[in-house]
């Protein structure tokens, strides 16, 4: 089976799972776990940012950010498939109190007109951008777009939090650093669950004011860890041999799409988005080929740390039939 369905898909590494075995630990709610502090030390430092915090998932990350950014009864803006609107279990309003609106817009990315033009939306509120975009199929937000529309939000009040889980995606496949993004918004979070290949851990960065208050949703959401220096290493481990091979997982996304008979410039990163028909997926599936779902109407096959060029290959002679007839 040839599993595309995601990039979480993925299992440490040896070269992983050594580091973690080694990894030298302490209890994190103390801070006193080496391994985490160095990993927050060096994120802060990637993302342009004074202080970075280990927490462990995403979701808790993107969660605590707005919980310090925002006030109870105000709004979180968002272009309508992003993540924190439509996967975290309703987490805005539930431990925010805030309420959720969802702006229609195209790659995911919301304009500053849109953003100019919400209503009731100011001071205690919080625009939230995701890049790469998931739901639009892993594009990346060019920095001058992304500063335009931060400004907007700026301009009305709001903080303005990014939603960077794949932002090593884009920083790689753009060329420039993930602080080209992650120095311009109040906070970022960052997955390593995903292309970096980790089996759990997040960062949340930001000033540092803002991250000690972090600290406190860490407690709260139940995610301050003891020995965290567990994960922190493979963490670490991610960031000196994950980072660069990005490149090879947007090379095989543009040579998937190309031998299905897709045009390659869809798949900007790791993601190659494909048309649903009625029965595809299941038929892709019986030729053991697993693809998910990117949104309605549209399916995705997505490159990762455990697929290789083999794969690919075998993976455009079992989908190519199937794709090509229905694309
Ligand atoms: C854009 C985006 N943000 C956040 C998350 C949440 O990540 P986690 O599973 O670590 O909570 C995901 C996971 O799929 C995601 O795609």
């Amino acid at each position: 089976m040839i599993d595309l369905r995601s990039d979480t898909v993925t299992k440490p590494t040896p070269g992983m799972l050594a580091a973690m075995a080694a990894a030298e630990v302490g209890d994190e709610q103390e801070r006193e776990d080496p391994t985490t502090n160095e990993l927050q030390r060096r994120m802060a430092q990637l993302l342009g940012h004074e202080a970075a915090l280990f927490l462990p998932t995403a979701t808790m990350a993107n969660q605590t950010a707005l919980r310090v950014l925002s006030r109870p009864g105000c709004k979180v803006v968002a272009e309508e498939r992003t993540h924190v609107l439509i996967y975290e279990w309703g987490g805005p309003a539930i431990h925010s109190g805030l309420i959720m609106q969802g702006l229609v817009a195209e790659a995911g990315r919301p304009t500053p007109e849109q953003i100019e033009e919400v209503d009731e939306f100011g001071p205690g509120g919080v625009l939230v951008l995701e890049n790469t975009h998931r739901s639009s199929g892993g594009q990346i937000w060019p920095p001058e777009e992304f500063q335009a529309s931060l400004d907007a939000a700026r301009s009305r009040g709001a903080a303005v939090h990014l939603d960077g889980a794949r932002l090593f995606n884009a920083a790689v496949a753009a060329g420039v650093e993930p602080a080209a993004w992650g120095t311009l918004a109040d906070t970022v979070t960052i997955c390593f669950s995903k292309g970096l290949g980790c089996p759990f851990g997040a960062i949340l960065a930001g000033p540092v004011e803002t991250i000690e208050q972090a600290w406190e949703g860490k407690f709260l959401f139940g995610g301050a860890l003891r020995q965290s220096g567990v994960a922190a290493a493979a963490m670490l481990y991610a960031l000196d041999h994950h980072v660069e091979r990005l490149a090879d997982d947007h090379a095989r996304a543009k040579r998937l799409a190309e031998g299905i008979g897709l045009d390659p410039s869809t798949a900007e990163t790791n993601f190659v988005p494909i048309r649903d028909e009625p029965g595809l997926r299941q038929r892709l599936l019986e030729r053991g080929v697993r693809v998910g779902g990117l949104r309605p109407g549209w399916l995705r096959a997505v490159t990762h740390l455990d697929i290789g060029d083999a794969e690919i290959d075998e993976a455009i002679e079992r989908m190519q039939d199937e794709v090509r007839v229905h694309a």
